[in-house]
């Protein structure tokens, strides 16, 4: 029987458990014996291999998280750690690997790839910065946990005459602030894609609280750099309400969303996700291929090259920055 092993790497995302169990029961499907390899690369260096059955992956579905268990693994990074890597698969007998994770895992996969490992991977990270793509499993339940968060934020908000600043995840990109914030009614988005001004920011506040607006949401990517001298040591959203409670005179509250948008139970468009992308992926295994990763595009499963995919740029829609911007200033 041939083996493929199974891993996450990176951030958890929640949609991967969906993803693991679709690819678990597919393996068996196909008449493949999947094998779980814990804690990303960092397990598979160290040897956290082990055979799985339909009945391992029972009630995870619903479950954030991964049962896999997650790394970022700084051995990996050596051409030593890659070679026990390697050696650990072919000592297990395993020559397919499906690897569930963001770029920073498929850049291991690929490494995997040219010392002979047939990989697959599928995008799985809250950040949405993966090209060749619509959407990586976790963002929806991400910008979800966001906008439930942001909903409550807005009663207390409504209470009180002040700016309220939120700081999302996303790392380099600005989806999750992008999309959250268009879903939430921000008045000021702040993307790292998107030059803005501290001072038309602090304008657009002070006119609209002559025209009677008594509180502002302003939605920041955790990627933007604040202020000139930004050194990344403190938090965008800390910088700019120093901002805007120095320069414009509105008290200020903060709020840094944290690990919190990670969590939780997946929703229906990433449990699918996770399902279609981690079916085909293993239908590709059992066909013989790799070097590929799999992404949704126009709501069709087309699979890419690794390397073509790594080498593209994600593009953020900025119709819905545009859309927001004339929502909030009118
Ligand atoms: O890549 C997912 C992500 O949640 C980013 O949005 C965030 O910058 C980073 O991971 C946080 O990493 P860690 O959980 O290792 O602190």
């Amino acid at each position: 029987m041939r083996r493929v092993g199974i891993l996450t790497s990176g951030g958890d995302a929640p949609g991967m458990n969906a993803a693991i169990r679709t690819a678990v029961r597919t393996a068996l499907h196909f008449g493949l014996e999947p094998w779980a390899i814990y804690r990303g690369y960092h397990g598979l260096i160290h040897g956290e291999l082990a055979a799985m059955g339909s009945r391992d992956v029972s009630g995870i579905i619903q479950r954030g998280g991964t049962i896999l268990k997650s790394a970022r693994s700084e051995e990996f990074m050596t051409p030593e750690g890659r070679a026990k890597a390697v050696d650990m698969l072919r000592r297990h007998e395993i020559d397919s690997l499906l690897v569930i994770g963001g770029d920073g895992s498929f850049r291991g996969a690929l490494s995997l790839q040219q010392e002979g490992v047939n990989v697959m991977g599928i995008p799985a990270t809250i950040d949405n910065d993966i090209a060749c793509t619509d959407y990586s499993i976790g963002f929806d339940t991400a910008v979800n946990n966001v906008m439930d968060a942001v909903n409550k934020i807005r009663d207390t908000a409504s209470s009180h005459d002040r700016v309220y600043l939120v700081e999302v995840m996303g790392r380099h990109s600005g989806y999750i602030a992008l999309y959250s914030g268009l879903a939430c009614g921000a008045d000021v988005i702040l993307i790292p894609e998107v030059p803005y001004d501290l001072d038309a920011v602090c304008e657009q506040i002070s006119q609209a609280a002559e025209l009677g607006k008594t509180f502002n949401i302003i939605v920041v990517a955790e990627g933007v750099h604040a202020i000139g001298d930004d050194d990344g040591s403190e938090n965008p959203a800390m910088q700019i309400g120093r901002y805007i409670e120095e320069q414009a005179g509105f008290e200020t509250r903060i709020t840094i969303l944290g690990h919190i948008q990670r969590g939780g139970a997946p929703t229906v468009r990433d449990r699918l996700l996770a399902s279609r992308l981690a079916y085909h992926a293993v239908e590709l295994i059992f066909q013989g291929k790799g070097g590929k990763m799999l992404g949704e595009v126009d709501q069709k499963v087309v699979a890419f090259d690794l390397e073509y995919a790594l080498a593209q740029e994600k593009q953020l829609n900025l119709d819905y920055y545009r859309l927001s911007n004339i929502l909030s200033t009118i």
